[in-house]
């Protein structure tokens, strides 16, 4: 199959990549790299990367005439919530208006997809009360970037209903694992505390670390997304990806003090402002297809370390 990454390049996107490439498929990357990074995606065909924007229409116009696509997964995003606070202007082009371009394009050029798939989040929740969410769950955006996710979300799931696009929403909780980018006090929680332990740096607890979140080990994600692509069903719907399971960040944090049989040093600070404090996700959507999370967060942290320590090039799938 030929598939395209948009966002390619990040953690998600190259985890994707990887997999779907193992398998034997063609898989092209346009990605700009403004938080990616070329390095997750070594293993690609060097004609397989187009550095461009998302929003570049040329760029676009040229590629959907050049392939048609069986999958697409549309990942590219401005992902930092403090840029979209900061810059709500500058991240709904990208975020809304190019994932809208993207379903035109699609809509007008790519007869014979098989599957559109979007990266929406758990942020679309907000910080209602009452969990697990699932899918009946009040949508209290607190951000542009949820407003931004919430939209686009809907606008896949609205170019199936009037024009037949097979479009898949998901709302992602916690992902982690291999080329999670560490290095912003906004990265996930579990690449800064991994990096803590790999380099003996102190950890910050934003409050006591009781919070709760729902932990999705990258692998995961993907299966759970492969088996929806590999399910009609599934189209024209959003699903929550995650476990379904609450997990502390204490408990987080012992897990690597036991992988790595050792202490490193925390210092607690205030709750961060607007920090929900539980999070996890009803599944059941998703299990009725056949998705069954593997990996327990003992499990999904022994692997991420294992694939992290020193060989990012060292290949997660086979
Ligand atoms: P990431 O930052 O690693 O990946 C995003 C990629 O998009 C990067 O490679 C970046 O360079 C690329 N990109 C950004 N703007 C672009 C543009 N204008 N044109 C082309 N490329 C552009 O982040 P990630 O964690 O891999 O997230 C992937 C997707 O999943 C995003 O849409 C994100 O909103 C969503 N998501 C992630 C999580 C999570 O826990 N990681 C949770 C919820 C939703
Ligand atoms: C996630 C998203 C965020 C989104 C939010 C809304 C990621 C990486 N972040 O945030 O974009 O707005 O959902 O649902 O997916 N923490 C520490 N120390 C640290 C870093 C974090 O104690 O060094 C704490 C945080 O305060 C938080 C928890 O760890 O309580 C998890 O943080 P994070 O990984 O950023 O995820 P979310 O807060 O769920």
């Amino acid at each position: 199959m030929n598939i395209l990454i948009t966002g390619g390049a990040g953690f998600i996107g190259s985890n994707l990549a990887e997999f779907y490439q193992s398998k034997n498929h063609k898989v092209i990357i346009i990605d700009n790299l403004s938080s990616g990074n070329i390095e997750n995606i070594s293993f690609l065909p060097k004609n397989n990367f187009i550095e461009a924007d998302i929003q570049d229409n040329n760029t676009l116009e040229k590629l959907f005439d050049e392939y048609n696509f069986d999958i697409i997964f549309h990942l590219a995003a401005v992902v930092s919530v403090v840029e979209t606070i900061e810059d709500p202007f500058k991240s709904q082009k990208v975020n809304i208006e190019s994932t809208l371009n993207l379903l035109k394009i699609i809509k007008e050029k790519n007869k014979g997809l098989k599957r559109f798939i979007f990266a929406s989040s758990a942020a679309v929740y907000g910080n209602v009360e009452g969990l697990p969410k699932n899918m009946d769950s009040l949508i209290s955006p607190e951000s542009p970037y949820a407003i931004e996710k919430f939209a686009g979300e809907q606008y896949s799931k609205l170019f199936n209903k009037l024009y037949g696009v097979p479009t898949t929403g998901f709302r992602f909780f916690n992902v982690y694992g291999p080329k999670q980018n560490p290095n912003s006090t906004y990265s996930g929680v579990i690449s800064i505390m991994q990096n803590c332990f790999e380099n003996n740096k102190t950890f910050t607890f934003y409050g006591d670390g009781t919070q709760t979140r729902d932990f999705v080990y990258i692998k995961d994600l993907i299966s759970a997304i492969d088996c929806a692509i590999n399910n009609e069903i599934t189209i024209g719907k959003t699903y929550n990806l995650g476990t379904g399971v609450e997990t502390s960040l204490n408990k987080i944090f012992s897990e690597f003090e036991k992988i790595y049989n050792k202490k490193i040093n925390v210092e607690y600070k205030e709750f961060r402002k607007g920090d929900i404090k539980n999070s996890v996700s009803d599944i059941t959507p998703l299990i009725e297809q056949g998705y069954k999370p593997q990996f327990g967060i003992s499990e999904g942290l022994e692997s991420y370390v294992n694939f992290s320590n020193n060989n990012i090039k060292e290949k997660c799938y086979e």
